[in-house]
């Protein structure tokens, strides 16, 4: 593992994400520690660990406040205390208006180009000014406490605003963002009212650096800044933007994932035995197993994946028991309706297929609807002949890259979709449209056909790349532009 804590050893880091990477629930037996299963907590928690920083984020959890201190402080982990968390207290109206509202209902699908899904309410804007405000605010006063140097590193569109008030409370101080998501064309990104989209853009700008998952996101902000901030200066050749005396620099910084840690697991006696268990039910004999991991999301092209594969069972009987789909679909942001009568769909569609086309001996869709172990999820990776990634707009896709990780057997194809992050990166996938199902048909056609020969050839490849830009990597690459920054900003002020 790359060590990156030395780019902070004069240098306070202080990360600012939405979701906390400890959260304190009241259980049955007293108050619960709960560490969220995602990438970036699993990538950050060492570093956090290492240099002792902060890390401050919305105080969901239900016990979080009986932890904490009078400013939301609380050491962790747990019986470790190696860094601070920093809650910030969210209401329910700011939730509804902050994370629901404007981050989940507009900001979202506006970032993946899914306008029918847009909502936009004062309300929501509104709450998610005071949100960001309040989140600067924290961060402000975590900068104060240390004697020295500080860094802010920011994820996400949760917070377009948060750099711009945190410039104003502390000008000096390098500010920097990670946008995990696609970010919009500037058609598309003024649908947000006059002066809100703007603010957007200026909010941004309030960093010292802006980074997005590939170069086609960074050159959209810097179009957008172009098209609707007067006052700023885009130079698109450097990838900067001279704005109110400062230059802001853009850049494309592609996310990964902890790839040992993938390989792992996928190796780890429990997911050995699932991995045949599941080989042994699933793929005997010449039938294949297809896989597919998701968040359930509108921008996952899930019912569109259904769509080509239903097609295919029906314009080609001879597909009928070739292969059984294992659809892993996680429920999240439940309190949505888009969400909700998306996993509705799902689960209707399944069954209506698995009743149409399944037989005493075969099921064509095997649909599990909930959060699964990370043993499981590793066999399941494992075990597959197929793995079909279909996202309509997504910034990066990761799952693309776990399945990566853990085809150690290098027997599965990945199939994906053209419009993710993903599949700029990947080289050796089966690249699919999904708002084309013949194509999309065609793609599930050509992996189940695929030579074992060939599928090792092209799994080698991407396991072979995937090794050489994992999350420590981007980690060590986003800390290093920064330092460089730090000290050209340094050597102009002593200039100057
Ligand atoms: C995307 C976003 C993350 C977010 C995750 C889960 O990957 O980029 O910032 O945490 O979705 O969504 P949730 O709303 O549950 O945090």
């Amino acid at each position: 593992m790359i060590d990156i804590s030395h780019y902070l050893d004069d240098c306070k880091f202080i990360l600012v994400s939405n979701r906390e990477p400890y959260e304190h629930m009241r259980g049955v037996h007293g108050i619960e520690v709960k560490q969220p299963a995602g990438g970036l907590v699993s990538a950050l928690d060492p570093t956090m660990r290492r240099t002792h920083g902060t890390w401050v984020a919305w105080g969901s959890g239900t016990a979080d406040r009986d932890v904490a201190d009078e400013a939301g402080r609380v050491a962790v982990p747990p019986g470790e205390e190696c860094y601070t968390v920093r809650r910030v207290w969210l209401d329910e109206a700011d939730v509804n208006g902050y994370y629901h509202g404007f981050a989940n209902r507009a900001l979202w699908p506006l970032c993946h180009m899914l306008i029918q899904h847009f909502e936009y309410r004062t309300e929501f804007w509104e709450r998610y000014r005071t949100v960001n405000l309040r989140f600067a605010h924290a961060v402000a006063d975590e900068a104060e406490r240390c004697t020295g140097r500080a860094m802010a590193w920011i994820q996400d569109y949760h917070f377009a605003l948060a750099a711009e008030y945190l410039r104003a409370m502390r000008p000096t101080l390098f500010i920097h963002q990670f946008w995990h998501i696609p970010f919009p064309p500037a058609d598309i990104l003024r649908m947000l009212p006059a002066g809100t989209h703007e603010a957007v853009l200026r909010g941004l700008l309030g960093n010292d650096l802006m980074e997005f998952q590939i170069d086609r996101y960074a050159v959209n902000f810097l179009d957008c800044v172009d098209r609707f901030i007067p006052e700023a200066r885009v130079d698109h050749d450097r990838q900067c933007v001279h704005f109110r005396d400062r230059i802001v620099h853009v850049g494309a910084f592609p996310i990964s994932i902890d790839v040992d840690r993938f390989e792992e697991m996928a190796s780890a006696p429990g997911a050995c035995t699932l991995c045949e268990t599941l080989r042994e039910r699933y793929a005997k004999g010449t039938r294949q197993l297809g896989v597919c991991v998701d968040r359930i999301d509108y921008t996952k092209g899930i019912p569109e994946r259904i769509r080509a594969l239903e097609t295919l069972w029906n314009e080609s009987p001879n597909m009928r028991e070739r292969f059984t789909f294992i659809f892993v679909c996680t429920p999240s942001r439940t309190d949505l309706p888009a969400y909700n009568a998306l996993e509705r769909e799902v689960t209707q569609n399944v069954i209506r297929i698995n009743a149409t086309f399944g037989t005493d001996d075969w099921t064509p869709i095997v649909l599990i609807n909930e959060n699964v172990d990370s043993d499981l999820l590793a066999a399941v990776f494992r075990a597959a002949d197929l793995c079909i990634v279909s996202s309509l707009q997504d910034g990066m896709n990761l799952v693309a890259k776990e399945f990566v990780a853990s085809q150690l057997d290098e027997r599965g194809v990945l199939i994906l979709s053209r419009f993710t992050g993903s599949a700029e990166e990947i080289e050796g996938a089966v690249l699919i449209n999904p708002f084309n199902v013949d194509g999309f048909m065609g793609g599930i056609r050509t992996a189940l056909e695929m030579s074992p020969e060939e599928r090792r050839r092209r799994m080698h490849r991407m396991r072979k790349q995937l090794h050489n830009s994992t999350i420590f990597d981007w980690l060590d690459s986003i800390l290093g532009r920064s330092t460089e920054i730090m000290a050209s900003q340094r050597a102009l002020t002593a200039v100057g």
